[in-house]
């Protein structure tokens, strides 16, 4: 069951879940999907603290989102990001994922509404590892799905938005009852995208490969997060199309999300990477993640929104 901190917030007004929460079922977003969603984690640092890691590049997102598709919330920037400190602060909560969502609620009922009000709500709850206890350590199987990102006319891969979800969704459904742990979809041309919620990365040779983002991904802030400090570290990173023999012939693979922090690959389709196990850059790149995001390391205060 859910554990959700019981108060919500909404357009700059904090409330509880049931009075706050209740959405009309004619809320339009919940039709048509057009909506714009966020997933951020605050952590509870070795010294005590919780912070908000890169906050403001996800409402920035968030904002961004909604431009995409013509939405325009009646709050600002600003207030979305005290809003998310607030949220964390009125449910008690040390740690959190948060969850900003802009939705188009009721009103006209057609797919064209474009005076419907727009409501953007946070909403927080705990969330432990999102691909298992042991996927951050043992690794996780993949399976190349039979499904496709979307065509960057036909969406925009660039968006987090409601709808586009059920791409991952189904791709997701696929890989877990086909027996695997996650599902790693290429773009309409065969090329690697990304995982149903994540980026992927291949370290072939010890360089750090990822597709660009042209390739039909999210521009992930942990895929950035990763490339800053892969490069800090002396790694060479190149933003390059993979192919998905070169996913089956990379050393290492590894997944990175707000939710799936960086998870290692240990199979793909039934044939193991590398070693089978987390490899060297793998665990040198997910001990200093988690030690920027959670542990001591301070090398990025202009990440961490402290609350
Ligand atoms: C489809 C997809 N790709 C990639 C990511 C990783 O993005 P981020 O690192 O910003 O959480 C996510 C998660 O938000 C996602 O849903």
């Amino acid at each position: 069951m859910l554990e959700y901190g019981k108060k919500v917030w909404k357009d700059g007004e904090i409330s509880d879940w049931q009075s706050g929460g209740n959405l009309s079922l004619l809320t339009h977003t919940l039709h048509y999907g057009v909506g714009a969603f966020e997933g951020i984690r605050a952590y509870q640092r070795a010294r005590g603290e919780t912070a908000i890691f890169r906050l403001r590049e996800h409402i920035d997102r968030l904002f961004d989102s909604c431009h995409l598709v013509l939405m325009k919330p009646v709050v600002t920037r600003e207030q979305v990001v005290q809003g998310c400190v607030d949220v964390l602060r009125e449910n008690k909560m040390a740690q959190a994922y948060l969850r900003p969502i802009a939705l188009i609620a009721d009103g006209a009922m057609g797919v064209y509404a474009p005076k419907n009000p727009v409501a953007t709500y946070i909403a927080a709850w705990k969330w432990g590892t999102y691909l298992g206890p042991e996927a951050l350590e043992k690794g996780i199987r993949c399976m190349v799905s039979s499904f496709s990102r979307h065509h960057i006319n036909v969406a925009f891969a660039k968006g987090k938005l409601v709808g586009q979800y059920i791409n991952s969704v189904m791709a997701k459904q696929e890989a877990k009852l086909a027996g695997f742990d996650e599902a790693i979809l290429t773009d309409v041309h065969g090329y690697v995208s990304e995982g149903s919620g994540e980026n992927i990365f291949i370290v072939k040779g010890g360089k750090l490969i990822t597709p660009p983002l042209a390739a039909s991904i999210l521009a992930g802030i942990t895929r950035d997060t990763v490339m800053t400090l892969a490069r800090e570290e002396g790694l060479v990173v190149t933003e390059q199309f993979i192919t998905r023999d070169e996913l089956h012939l990379a050393d290492e693979v590894f997944l990175t999300g707000t939710a799936a922090e960086i998870t290692p690959v240990r199979e793909i389709n039934h044939r193991a990477i590398g070693s089978g196990q987390m490899g060297p850059i793998t665990r040198a790149l997910q001990t200093r993640y988690f030690d920027v995001v959670k542990g001591t390391d301070d090398s990025h205060p202009e990440w961490l929104t402290r609350v």
